[in-house]
């Protein structure tokens, strides 16, 4: 039998087909909105390659997650900017450190929204890296496994002041059972991990290390971080953290790294995230200001690309705007 010539573009003709067929959709549940938390009163630091994101001191920010609750956000992520740095990280683990406080005060205020922290050391310590320094073969390396029993015990008091899940971020190998075994422990089974499984050494994190004040003072992350270049080592990274328990992996940065995604998603068909990074927002968010693209549309376009590739979850700082923009149409 002879077909009529197949003319795909027949489900294009109009707004409604094409809304028909769509095989992506965007929606609000889909994102986790990361905020920044300094000690002090009042405090809003903008962040001057981060239009809209502020450093924001804990009065601040519990008006601040009342209003991303209220846009009908799910989940934050919270990163705290602590006044006193030294060598080991300590006020990282601090029960009373700038983000057990700041998580306390926002799950009093919003219980309902969900608290993730971010679990690393380099906004800690007084030289940016992830964990204690050694001088190895003449070459000075964060310490992996001194660095583990530092992040379990950020982890567990983390939990302690009330978050809803924790976010290891500082590629030491064995974190997420490390973080896995402190938290069964002491009674803490039921807190899922979302381990930064695939994190690659990304040049696009450095308006990040603006707003969290964690650049490295000397060297840099490759030797914790992976190879830009490298994709099979992503499924390495991602299996380990599966098998240490990881409840949710990420793969960090999003757009450079579509592939890793759908490759990620291919292979384990396990919770994914995906962290839009902050270069990939201030990129857009700056040729907005020169009025050179239509942000709107390209931040849709990016985020849609994320969720096509294969990501659960999007870590983004787009999320307020996606609300507001979804509130328009
Ligand atoms: C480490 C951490 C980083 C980011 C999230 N967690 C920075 C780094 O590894 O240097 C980057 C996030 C972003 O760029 O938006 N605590």
């Amino acid at each position: 039998m002879l077909f009529p010539i197949i003319r795909l573009r027949r489900l294009r003709g109009s707004e409604t087909i094409r809304r028909l067929v769509r095989e992506t959709q965007l929606s609000i549940d889909d994102f986790v909105y990361p905020m920044f938390v300094i000690y002090g009163e009042n405090v809003r630091n903008p962040i001057h390659s981060m239009p809209e994101v502020y450093q924001l001191s804990i009065d601040n920010l519990v008006k601040e997650v009342q209003e991303v609750a209220d846009l009908g956000i799910l989940a934050i992520l919270l990163f705290g900017i602590p006044e006193t740095k030294d060598a080991v990280g300590s006020s990282a683990y601090d029960p009373h450190g700038i983000l057990q406080e700041a998580v306390r005060a926002v799950k009093d205020a919003c219980p309902e929204l969900l608290v993730i922290t971010d679990v690393c050391l380099c906004e800690y310590t007084d030289h940016g890296h992830c964990g204690p320094i050694t001088v190895d073969n003449h070459k000075a390396t964060v310490a992996n496994d001194s660095t583990l029993e530092l992040i379990a015990k950020t982890a567990l008091s983390h939990v302690r002041a009330g978050a809803d899940m924790v976010a290891p971020s500082g590629m030491m190998d064995g974190q997420v059972k490390a973080i896995r075994t402190e938290l069964n422990n002491n009674g803490f089974d039921h807190i899922p991990i979302m381990a930064y499984s695939a994190k690659y050494a990304s040049s696009f994190y450095g308006p990040f290390r603006d707003a969290a004040e964690s650049a490295p003072q000397f060297g840099d992350r490759r030797g914790y971080q992976m190879d830009i270049a490298n994709s099979d080592e992503a499924l390495r990274e991602v299996r380990l953290d599966i098998e240490e328990g990881a409840d949710i992996v990420m793969v960090k940065p999003a757009l450079s790294y579509l592939d890793i995604i759908r490759r990620v998603k291919e292979e384990f068909r396990y919770p994914l995230a995906a962290y839009n990074v902050s270069g990939e927002y201030s990129m857009v968010k700056a040729a907005a200001e020169k009025g050179w693209i239509d942000e709107k549309r390209i931040a849709l376009e990016i985020l849609t690309s994320i969720k096509r590739a294969g990501a659960d979850i999007i870590l983004t700082y787009f999320a307020k705007d996606f609300a507001h923009w979804c509130q328009e149409t």
